[in-house]
């Protein structure tokens, strides 16, 4: 597994603002999306392209196009929705599935309820979205389920993780091309599975339930 980690003062300081909890929804939704859009620049640093020749006003060059098939980007319900618009700002031609997810608070022990996704990926480029990887049973079900439908190349993009997740998402995607692209790496989990510092339940802050 491939890990980058943001390292950009406007990365950092908009996560601190999202951390704050005196910070409403309604800008917690907004830097949701700045923060996508910023590290979608690196996520998608891979994204499969093809050369092309235009005539510009002036003269014939070369330049790219993103190449077929388009990618798919994924969001894991719910919190994932807050990343979805940041990251097709960026790729408005890439098509969206759905993975909806939620994680057992007792056992941590991620459930899906909801799936639409294509069923054969086989040569896509896919692009994973939740805020959170905690313990990262969510990320690692979410690989799965696209790897299991023929996907090779998945790009996973979280605002936190915690060192834990990571872990166990490079343990689990072992031979598997899987790049995890996070605006900060925390510093560990609570006994509740909870990411320190963090930023609390990013479901319930970007839709206003606590
Ligand atoms: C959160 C988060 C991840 C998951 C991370 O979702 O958005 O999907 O927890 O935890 P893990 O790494 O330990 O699996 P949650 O289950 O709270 O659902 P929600 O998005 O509907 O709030
Ligand atoms: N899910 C969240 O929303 N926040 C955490 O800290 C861990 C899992």
């Amino acid at each position: 597994m491939r890990l980058h980690v943001a390292n950009h003062p406007l990365i950092t300081h908009k996560l601190t603002v999202l951390r704050d909890k005196s910070t409403p929804s309604s800008v917690f939704r907004s830097l949701a999306t700045e923060l996508v859009t910023l590290l979608a620049y690196e996520a998608t640093r891979d994204v499969r392209v093809e050369e092309v020749t235009i005539e510009t006003p002036v003269t014939t060059t070369k330049g790219v196009m993103l190449s077929q098939p388009r990618p798919l980007v994924v969001p894991i319900l719910r919190a994932g929705l807050g990343m979805l618009d940041g990251m097709v700002t960026l790729l408005p031609s890439a098509e969206v599935g759905f993975l909806g997810m939620v994680r057992d608070e007792e056992t941590l022990q991620p459930a899906t309820y909801a799936e639409r996704l294509p069923d054969d990926l086989t040569g896509r480029q896919c692009f994973v979205l939740d805020p959170m990887l905690a313990t990262g049973g969510s990320l690692i079900a979410a690989v799965d389920f696209l790897v299991k439908r023929g996907a090779t190349d998945v790009t996973c993009v979280c605002l936190l993780g915690a060192p834990e997740g990571v872990t166990a998402v490079e343990a689990a995607t072992e031979g598997k091309s899987v790049t995890l692209v996070l605006g900060a790496l925390d510093e560990r989990l609570n006994e509740h599975g909870y990411i320190v510092p963090g930023l609390g339940d990013a479901g319930d802050r970007l839709y206003g339930t606590v």
